[in-house]
């Protein structure tokens, strides 16, 4: 772990090259087989931002090849899902969804039906597709992404199935085309992999060990999307604070803060996700002092419970995950704090669930992300023992989910009067003429305005907490 050299990381000019000339190929042939229109591609990616970035790379490279694309499965001519494994719900959203493509084969059988992304990391998963599902066409993993214009080419020239999913540690493939799903804000990923092994996480074996891009690489991008006019950047990576480890130069996460900090324009900057085992007082001294950098922190800290933290491996314990909140806080007192919580994870009791619900109080997070645990293949807290029933878990959650509730609408109700800088990405939901974006501390608001204003950055004055938003009116220019 850890030992892969640089060299073996970066993908090659010259595989990079030689995927540009499958570009050339697939564009060609895709031109004969529409000479009058543009064939069409349905790309959906599920799961989370560092699969919604990687499918922006996918659509990228799908566009160079001629493709366009659709918001719809119908008219579609390739159809392409970039899927999660991270709980057992979602695979089963993917497995719904690629049995409904069956009709849409059956009705156009030139209908080409990719799937990637982390469940075709799995080997069961694969097994079962080819084996249920002889109308998928392509199957390709997360090591291979950069790989597509060729097996692409091969899916639709070789006339049978192509599966390209083989095991690796991870590359980085730079320069690679992205078409990204809005122009306001942007996701940048910093690295990929993990080398965390928390016990219920199926990240480690389907995206490999952690790699850090280079500082320039990631700047340049930035710089680019500054000049398009983009004003939110998320870094992103699995665990954001260990970033820099294997790159020649010497250089943390909160040294890449201040460089992205240092770059001139008017934007945001957000990361995700921290590991609360390395979150620094350096990252806490790091946000306070980087203007752009948004006082909110995402900070997963899964349990409240010292003896579920110690069976989960993550290397803390609730009283130094309280120390760094209270650190950030007296540093940065408005700073807010979201978080992932794992609820009846094996051999939770009610004694550790309590733990965890006396944990948000004290922390008082904006809000939460909850799930209930579930059982990976190849983990190793699917060989724990489990005894706790579906219907003990589903109430421990729902009082969770009730308790969450109270508290946010708290801390919401303590926006009311305050005037926030919100960054206006789109119409709001709560009425004719609304406007919708997020303050630094990642709240929603609606307020009512003029469309002109997307993608700009507007004052707005709360009037009212909802409580999954805030509404306000925008403060009058002086
Ligand atoms: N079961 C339930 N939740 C999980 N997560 C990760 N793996 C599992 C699992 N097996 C949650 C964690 C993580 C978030 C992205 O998903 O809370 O932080
Ligand atoms: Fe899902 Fe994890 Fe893969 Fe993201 S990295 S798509 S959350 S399994």
């Amino acid at each position: 772990m850890g030992t892969q050299k640089r060299e073996e990381i970066m993908v090659s000019r010259e595989e990079l090259l030689h995927q540009q000339e499958f570009e050339k190929k697939v564009s060609a042939l895709l031109k004969k087989q529409y000479p009058s229109r543009m064939p069409m591609a349905y790309v959906h990616s599920y799961g989370c931002q560092q699969n919604i970035s990687d499918g922006e790379k996918i659509k990228g490279m799908l566009a160079m090849m001629g493709y366009g694309f659709t918001d719809g499965i119908d008219g579609a001519d390739l159809v392409l899902y970039n899927t999660c494994a991270i709980r057992e719900n979602e695979e089963d959203r993917v497995f719904g969804n690629v049995g409904a493509l069956k009709h849409y084969k059956r009705r156009n059988p030139n209908l080409l039906i990719a799937l990637c992304g982390c469940m075709m990391q799995q080997e069961h998963i694969v097994e079962k597709l080819k084996k249920s599902y002889p109308y998928v066409d392509l199957i390709f993993g997360t090591h291979v992404v950069h790989k597509l214009p060729e097996n692409l080419y091969h899916a639709l020239t070789d006339g049978k199935r192509v599966f390209c999913t083989p095991e690796s540690d991870g590359v980085i493939a730079e320069d690679l085309p992205v078409r990204r799903d809005g122009s306001i804000k942007a996701w940048v990923p910093i690295m990929y992999g993990c080398n965390n092994f928390c016990t219920y996480c199926i990240v480690p074996y389907v995206r490999g060990r952690e790699r850090s891009r280079e500082p320039e690489a990631i700047l340049s991008e930035i710089e680019g999307l500054i000049k398009q006019g983009y004003k939110e950047f998320t870094l992103l990576g699995q665990n954001v604070n260990s970033y820099g480890k294997g790159l020649d130069e010497e250089i943390n996460f909160s040294e890449l803060l201040r460089r992205v900090n240092a770059l001139p324009g008017d934007f945001r900057i957000r990361f995700m996700t921290s590991h609360p085992k390395d979150a620094s007082r350096e990252l806490i001294d790091t946000i306070a002092e980087c203007e752009k950098v948004c006082n909110h922190f995402h900070l997963p800290v899964q349990s409240g419970s010292d003896r579920i933290l110690d069976l989960m491996n993550r290397h803390y314990h609730r009283e130094d995950y309280l120390a760094l909140v209270e650190y950030a806080r007296k540093k940065i007192p408005d700073i807010s704090f979201t978080s992932d919580i794992i609820v009846g994870f094996p051999t939770e009791t009610e004694e550790d669930f309590q733990d965890t619900l006396s944990l948000i109080r004290e922390v008082e997070y904006d809000s939460l992300f909850t799930f209930i645990y579930s059982k990976r293949v190849g983990t190793k807290a699917a060989q724990m023992e489990d005894p706790t029933t579906d219907e003990e878990k589903g109430r421990r959650f729902q009082q969770l989910l009730d308790v969450q509730k109270e508290i946010g609408q708290q801390k919401y109700d303590k926006y009311v009067g305050q005037t926030l800088r919100v960054l206006v990405d789109g119409v709001g939901k709560s009425g004719d003429g609304y406007l919708t974006g997020r303050t630094e501390n990642y709240v929603i608001v609606d307020f009512p305005g003029n469309r002109e204003d997307i993608g700009k950055f507007v004052d707005v004055t709360i009037t009212k907490a909802l409580n999954w938003a805030l509404l306000g009116e925008a403060k009058p220019v002086e």
